[in-house]
């Protein structure tokens, strides 16, 4: 038996300015979650991208490196450009974790209040929302262990500021940490399979007729990310990636933030 509720809101809601009204509503923040699940996407697949540079030796990823903080060359002050990206980053992520909790909460209270028989379709509908939650959470605690571990260096002696190859492999050596990086990639994985998933029924995007085509291309950019992610600490595990012949900081050019 289905039976709606409704809630009975005693106060009246204080008018708030007309963005943050718009955001009230949960068809805008699940555009929301759409439009910078996009952004965080795309950052994630260029990062894999440009971390391939590791099996091209020290000299190459650590220019990478480099020419990320030079980026808009003469025409813009050195890091100013990463920096707008570092915020615009921060600020999709802000919004994303934001408008994730905000409609978890939501539908968490509808659940409590609503009584159904659960249909085949609630049941896969909540799989995929509690994949969505512990998954998120995992990628959350990751990005904080991943910036300690490797962006400032917290937890080697060994970390070298700007000697990218080495501070991977001196991380992902040893095998308690390269655990931490499989398994938190594994998670990321499954968020973004039903999140690439999920987005398309946000935008409308969801005729049963190309069912199979949705689910293939969320299955296709969730595992390739999976395969380029999980080949680093393979790599270093597997001795793929060494330090032999390495001095730290050898390719080290000027270093700023
Ligand atoms: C095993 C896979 C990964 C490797 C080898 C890796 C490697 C690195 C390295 C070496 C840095 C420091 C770069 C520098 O200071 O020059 C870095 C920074 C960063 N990584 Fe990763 N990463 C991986 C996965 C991820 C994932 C899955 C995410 C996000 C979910 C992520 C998000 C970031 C962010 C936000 C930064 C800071 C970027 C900045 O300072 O501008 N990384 N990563």
């Amino acid at each position: 038996m289905t039976t709606t509720a409704r809630r009975e809101d005693t106060k009246p809601a204080r008018k708030l300015p007309w963005i943050l009204e718009m955001y009230r509503s949960d068809v805008a923040k699940k555009w929301i979650m759409a439009v910078s699940g996009v952004i965080l996407l795309g950052y994630i697949a260029a990062h894999m991208l440009g971390n391939m540079k590791l099996y091209f030796g020290a000299e190459e990823i650590n220019h990478y490196g480099e020419s990320l903080r030079d980026l808009g060359g003469d025409l813009v002050p050195r890091t100013h450009l990463l920096w707008i990206m570092r915020i615009g980053l921060t600020a999709a992520f802000a919004v994303h974790i934001h408008a994730a909790y905000s409609l978890t909460r939501k539908n968490l209270q509808a659940r409590g209040r609503v009584r159904y028989d659960e249909p085949r379709q609630y049941l896969a509908a909540n799989y995929a929302s509690r994949t969505m939650r512990w998954s998120g959470v995992i990628v959350l605690l990751f990005v904080v262990f991943h910036l300690a571990d490797l962006t400032w260096g917290w937890f080697s002696d060994d970390w070298v500021r700007g000697d990218v190859y080495a501070n991977v492999y001196n991380s992902m050596d040893a095998w308690p940490i390269a655990l931490i990086y499989i398994a938190a990639n594994v998670a990321l994985a499954m968020h973004i399979f039903h999140g690439a998933w999920s987005m398309f029924q946000t935008l409308g995007i969801n005729n049963p007729r190309y069912n199979n085509a949705r689910k293939n291309f969320a299955r296709g950019i969730a595992g390739l990310i999976l395969i380029g992610n999980l080949s680093f600490p393979l790599a270093v595990q597997g001795g793929l990636v060494d330090l032999d012949g390495h001095t730290p900081g050898q390719y080290n050019l000027e270093y700023g933030e």
